[in-house]
């Protein structure tokens, strides 16, 4: 039986990459599994299935009859967040509980997408799966949530934490940073922060295969190595040859209504321990976006 699966967020940054890996058949770092290849596969966007909206998601998942659900619903305005706390947690804690619950009912097994701002962000070493969490913004604490319910209601659970992501749809700070850079011959980028810069595509890649098999639970899924905002800044036009001044700073200058993390690198310990971790350095799959950039948009 072909699989027939659920998208939810489709339109947004990682449900467009989901879709594009899903009808090429391929990502950029291997072959989209064969399973995938005859599936059925429903993308949802905020309009089709409202995930908040419990009744909703019971309708649309009980009717739906599906293998595999991929979460990538979530309200991602971090800033957002701080002053619209209500939608925060009924789209980041709630949302996943509805879907979560769905899923079990139906016997579908559920991947689940969360972020690298659970963790504190105090330790400069890379965290695994098994630390413990503390978020310090309301984005990270809905999430938390989101995390916490998918284990509770759903056996067969995915909850894959990933950081720093930029995908080929919408906007993103790679692409920001390029059009600063072009428009006014300067960056200025905080260089106190750290984490793994992340391609959506390599995300896809990775959760397809993931989704295969048995072993459920919590992974960390990044590009490895780490930066700073400054440096993921300083490569992104370095490798798009854009001439302009780079100037390091700090986050006291750049005041934000979320706390961000200083160090929010995750290891992808658990991807290691059981597929295996496929996800390049950083610096590889920027050049590779950067060149497919190149070829679709500029
Ligand atoms: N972006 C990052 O750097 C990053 C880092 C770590 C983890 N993550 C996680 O990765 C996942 C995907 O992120 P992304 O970058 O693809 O986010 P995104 O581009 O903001 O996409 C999220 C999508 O969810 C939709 N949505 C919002 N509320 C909804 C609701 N109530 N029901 C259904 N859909 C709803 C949004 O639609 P509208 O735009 O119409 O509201 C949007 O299309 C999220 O779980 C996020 O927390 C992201």
């Amino acid at each position: 039986m072909p699989l027939n699966i659920l998208v939810t967020g489709a339109n947004g940054q990682m449900g467009n990459e989901l879709r594009s890996v899903l009808a090429s058949k391929t990502a950029q770092i291997g072959p989209v599994p064969t399973d995938y290849h005859d599936a059925r596969v429903t993308f949802a966007g905020a309009q089709e299935l409202n995930i908040a909206d419990a009744q909703a998601v019971e309708r649309f998942v009980g009717n739906g009859g599906f293998d595999l659900i991929f979460n990538c619903a979530a309200y991602t305005d971090v800033d957002g967040c701080e002053t619209n706390q209500e939608r925060a947690y009924a789209v980041n804690a709630e949302g996943p509980r509805n879907l979560a619950r769905a899923a079990q009912r139906t016997k579908a097994a559920l991947v689940h997408l969360s972020t690298d701002y659970v963790f504190a962000g105090d330790n400069p070493m890379p965290r695994i799966e098994s630390d413990p969490c503390e978020p310090q913004s309301i984005y990270g604490k809905s999430k938390l949530l989101g995390e916490q319910a998918v284990a509770q209601e759903c056996e067969r659970h995915f909850i894959v934490r990933s950081a720093w992501l930029y995908g080929s749809a919408g906007k993103n700070f790679v692409k920001t940073i390029m059009e600063r850079a072009r428009s006014t011959g300067e960056i200025k980028v905080v260089n106190d922060q750290h984490g793994n810069p992340t391609t959506a595509n390599d995300l896809s890649y990775t959760l397809l295969k993931l989704a295969l098999c048995s072993e459920y639970g919590i992974y960390h899924c990044t590009n490895n190595g780490v930066c700073t905002w400054f440096d993921f800044a300083s490569a992104i036009v370095d490798g798009a040859n854009i001439p302009c001044t780079k100037l390091p700073c700090s986050t006291d200058e750049f005041p934000r209504p979320a706390k961000r993390p200083a160090y929010s690198m995750l290891d992808n310990a658990r991807l290691r321990a059981t597929i295996g971790d496929e996800m390049r350095p950083w610096q590889d799959a920027l050049t590779d976006y950067l060149a497919h950039l190149k070829g679709a948009f500029v």
